[in-house]
């Protein structure tokens, strides 16, 4: 019998035409715009060769259980792997294709858009504008400024593709130094992604602490992956070493910064303002959370790789991971477990 694969949901364009094409396969495939619920997962899984996930597909022992011995491979439509229990894999050699190239340049585009509309109260601004209250602003020479990102000391929080191609980004705009703290403080990042640590145009330097990181940004951009040692590593303390005109970003995973210590923070001016493409507990995020009563916080719906380019070729990168792991060869990308 042909092996059975599971997608859990229509793909794009090519994506879903290669899948398509491909008649020696039982494609067993989630036909809604919602998200594929759990039981269905949980109930298609079984005697499935491989498995193709979205960001919001709990890849655990329950799942792996139920698909049972012949499962060979997840490829995972993400760079984030948080949702895999990657050890549960490993344990049974089941290989995991992930995303983490096709996004870089998406994901960096938007963490610069994001720091620089916390730096220059982007949302706060047009906020005032969409509420009608312009004709009451008068003009002065300090209405709506903050600070600049040029001469801006910028401290990445991981440093991996995502950070060092937004310190790409940054350079033309003059930023001062860069201080980065990755799970081995204090040492050099192990790669170098784009060739710009070789011979950097300004001090790039690891720090020996989250502490010192805090305590010298102006922009503080969250980009490492979300593990034990990470949750709310952004925290109070972190807050209050803080400079209180710096900025910070999230582009990673929400649970990286403790939500009610960036309320705080924002509400007492600790910090000047933030941006989060990613929050705890997203997307159930009502009307009435505090976070969306702070003018200084912009708060992005998890868009960070959201451009047409980009979600074509994740979702072709994805399906092309999932036939490579079904045939044991090499994987466009692939966790090493
Ligand atoms: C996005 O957050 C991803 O992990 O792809
Ligand atoms: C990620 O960049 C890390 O090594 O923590």
């Amino acid at each position: 019998s042909k092996p059975k694969v599971v997608v859990t949901r229509q793909l794009i364009d090519q994506a879903q035409a290669l899948l398509d094409s491909r008649n020696d396969l039982d494609i067993v495939q989630w036909n809604s715009e919602k998200p594929a619920p759990r039981e269905w997962l949980l109930e298609n899984a079984k005697d499935a060769s491989g498995i193709l996930v979205m960001l919001s597909d709990k890849v655990d022992e329950e799942l792996l259980a139920a698909a049972g011995s012949q499962l060979r491979t997840i490829a995972s439509f993400s760079v984030g792997t948080d949702h895999v229990d990657t050890a549960a894999l490993k344990k049974r050699d089941i290989r995991l294709g992930y995303t983490p190239t096709a996004l870089t340049d998406a994901v960096a585009d938007l963490t610069v858009m994001l720091i620089l509309m916390a730096q220059r109260r982007a949302g706060e601004s047009m906020g005032k504008v969409l509420k009608g209250e312009w004709p009451q602003m008068p003009w002065h020479p300090l209405l709506m400024t903050g600070p600049q990102i040029g001469g801006s000391t910028v401290g990445f929080l991981g440093f991996g593709r995502i950070a060092q191609a937004t310190l790409k980004r940054l350079l033309p705009f003059g930023i001062k130094k860069v201080v980065y703290l990755t799970s081995k403080p204090g040492q050099p990042a192990k790669e170098d992604h784009f060739g710009l640590l070789e011979n950097p145009s300004i001090p790039v330097e690891p720090a020996e602490n989250w502490e010192q990181l805090a305590g010298e940004s102006d922009v503080v951009v969250v980009g490492c992956a979300l593990t034990p040692s990470t949750k709310h590593i952004v925290s109070k303390d972190f807050f209050m070493k803080m400079k209180k005109m710096a900025v910070l970003v999230n582009i990673a995973r929400g649970p990286v910064v403790d939500t009610n210590a960036l309320v705080e923070a924002l509400d007492t001016e600790q910090i000047f303002g933030a941006g989060l493409d990613v929050i705890e507990n997203e997307p159930n995020i009502p009307a009435d959370h505090p976070i969306l009563k702070q003018p200084r916080c912009v708060l992005l719906p998890h868009i960070g790789s959201a451009t047409i380019a980009t979600r074509e070729q994740m979702a072709e990168e994805s399906v092309e991971n999932l036939l490579a792991g079904l045939k044991g060869e090499a994987m466009v990308n692939e966790v090493q477990l």
